[in-house]
């Protein structure tokens, strides 16, 4: 069946500055915490770093005639904090913030919404010296930052997006430890939960402030969480995941507060006394729009504390867990196809979860902020890649947000990810998920056949088996 999006859908691409910019020592940029992550021998696949990445810092003009000529109405990059702000407090870099106007005008002259998001896991290293997200200052000091983005960019910007899946930050950065900072604190990575968050409110309203026509949002990777039997005990497995992954977020910023379960289940761990009066108000400031990264499925069980565990949770592998509080939950493997990253293709969970969040908060619209796939991409002699995985993934996954939509999930849009190949975190090179290959030799950007594909669904608003 051909589904026919509606006019003003949104088709776009995202990005992040880590992952494609490069420049890392250049016009007064500052170390982040993924500099000294990826130089960290042991951290990374082959020892990659983003020092050059996709070279985006120097070829963003080239990038930008990539973005019209696809004829996206959008585009989703983020703002490198220790590059307009090098030690995460006090003075802003002229240069830096010079980068990203120019960018956000070379999108509006070509007519592409600029969808910034302020914080993509690049967090200063003098502010991670200073404590990182587990101390409440960091929040403090992302205010006074978010104040000096909004100030510079303001309404240029259409959509701010505080956070982008600050499950990782909290979670893979200070307790797995498979992302920078690479700490492994049980009790931290819920302190960063709760900073982020508060955090998030605090940016939150200088967007109302000083750019009152822009919209609000906040990129999460909410789980879609499986049982793996119709067992009580693997229901509460369920409800466990639930809560530390989905309603540690939800909860706060719309529904004003923590759910009572996740403070119960991990009172082990800490006493959230970190949370102190009137944090929950501010971090519930209202959302124009929310966020949704979406990627695979998650499937649990409750353990006996005997059987072997799986522990195939899908975020690389590591002796701690993110999932703090939650040692008797085993996450299992789940039937393929999957990605070049392991990740189980499942499109149906997709249209689960919109409803889900269109069921629990109705009227509040959702944008499908990432979506995509990497796989092992070959470029044949007549120089084209000829991803057929990739177009099957997207297409089975826009046609997903297609099926929600039409069960009456209030969605804006879609951003695939990503527009390039890039520097995928603790993965390096190795795993490409762009719709353009670059070639890391030549810096040389080659259409796929998935790019070809999505321009014509771009233009058209018409998905075609
Ligand atoms: C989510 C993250 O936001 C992005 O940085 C990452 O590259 C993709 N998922 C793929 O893992």
């Amino acid at each position: 069946m051909t589904r026919v999006f509606p006019e003003g859908f949104v088709w776009g691409s995202a990005t992040a500055s880590y992952q494609i910019e490069g420049g890392a020592t250049e016009d007064g940029r500052g170390p982040s915490i993924w500099d000294t992550y990826s130089h960290t021998p042991g951290r990374t696949l082959n020892g990659d770093t983003g020092d050059v990445a996709a070279d985006h810092y120097h070829r963003w003009r080239e990038d930008l005639g990539h973005i019209a000529e696809l004829g996206l109405s959008a585009y989703r990059f983020s703002i490198s904090w220790p590059r307009v702000q090098p030690g995460g407090s006090g003075a802003f870099n002229r240069a830096g913030l010079d980068f990203y106007s120019r960018l956000v005008d070379g999108l509006l002259e070509r007519g592409v919404r600029p969808v910034a998001t302020m914080y993509h896991w690049d967090l200063p290293q003098e502010l991670e010296d200073a404590g990182g997200w587990p101390a409440r200052d960091t929040a403090l000091r992302f205010q006074e930052y978010a104040a000096g983005i909004v100030e510079a960019l303001g309404d240029r910007v259409h959509t701010w997006t505080t956070f982008n899946e600050p499950w990782c930050s909290a979670y893979l950065g200070y307790g797995s430890g498979v992302h920078a900072p690479g700490r492994t604190e049980p009790a931290g990575a819920l302190a960063a939960v709760h900073h982020l968050n508060l955090a998030h409110g605090l940016a939150g309203r200088v967007v109302r402030e000083l750019a009152p026509a822009a919209e609000l949002s906040v990129t999460l990777n909410l789980h879609v969480v499986r049982p793996a039997s119709g067992s009580a005990a693997d229901a509460d497995a369920v409800r466990r995941i639930d809560a530390l992954a989905n309603r540690a977020f939800l909860g706060p910023l719309l529904d004003g507060a923590y759910p009572a379960d996740l403070l119960a289940d991990t009172a082990k761990v800490t006493d959230w006394s970190f949370v102190r009066d009137g944090d929950e108000r501010t971090i519930a400031v209202p959302l124009d729009v929310l966020g949704v990264n979406y990627y695979s499925t998650t499937l649990v069980r409750a353990w006996d504390g005997v059987s072997a565990r799986s522990d195939n949770d899908g975020h690389g592998s590591s002796a701690h867990t993110p999932w703090v509080g939650a040692d008797d939950v085993d996450f299992l493997p789940q039937p393929g196809p999957y990605t070049a990253m392991g990740w189980n293709i499942e499109p149906a969970g997709l249209t689960e979860l919109l409803l889900r969040l269109h069921r629990e908060h109705p009227g509040l619209p959702l944008m499908i902020t990432e979506n995509g796939a990497a796989f092992d991409d070959v470029v044949t002699p007549d120089g084209r890649v000829h991803d057929e995985r990739r177009l099957d993934y997207l297409y089975r996954h826009i046609d997903a947000v297609g099926a929600a939509m039409d069960a009456g999930a209030d969605v804006r849009g879609y951003f695939v990810w990503s527009l390039l190949d890039n520097f995928e975190w603790a993965w390096g090179y190795d795993r490409r998920f762009g719709i353009i290959r670059v070639d890391y030799d030549t810096q040389e950007r080659i259409w796929k056949d998935s790019a070809h594909w999505y321009r014509a669904l771009a233009a058209t608003g018409r998905l075609e088996p």
